[in-house]
């Protein structure tokens, strides 16, 4: 009980999905291949999940300024957050604006090419 099982194998470079665990949205994106993000090698390294050949980033989608719903925009390759300005990048580390810290990761584990939060 409690748990969300997401297959990781449909999705495509660059899509975002957002699927609802707990109350909370969960953005599970497939990393865009030139996205390195301009993020900390540490904190980059935590946040990516490998599945195969494959690269994800699986965070909780709440603004970690107010809460707000950060929205994806695939031309900038960031994450915007309408409320105050803050923006995120592709691995949903704060680069602008108020918020304090990157996005919350959500504890999860992969089994095969799903994706199992809880
Ligand atoms: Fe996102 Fe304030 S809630 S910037």
């Amino acid at each position: 009980a409690g748990f969300t099982t997401v297959d990781l194998s449909p999705m495509k470079e660059g899509e975002l999905r957002t699927v609802t665990w707990r109350g909370k949205p969960i953005f599970i994106l497939k990393k865009p291949p030139e996205e390195n993000c301009n993020t900390i090698p540490d904190e980059t390294k935590k946040r990516l999940v490998k599945v195969g050949d494959s690269e994800y980033l699986v965070m909780i989608g709440l603004c970690t300024h107010l809460g707000c719903i950060p929205s994806w925009e695939p031309d900038k390759k960031t994450f915007h957050c309408a409320c105050h300005g803050g923006e995120y990048d592709a691995c949903g580390v704060n680069t602008f604006g108020p918020p304090p810290r990157p996005m919350d990761i959500p504890p999860f584990k992969i089994e095969g090419t799903k994706l199992v939060l809880g």
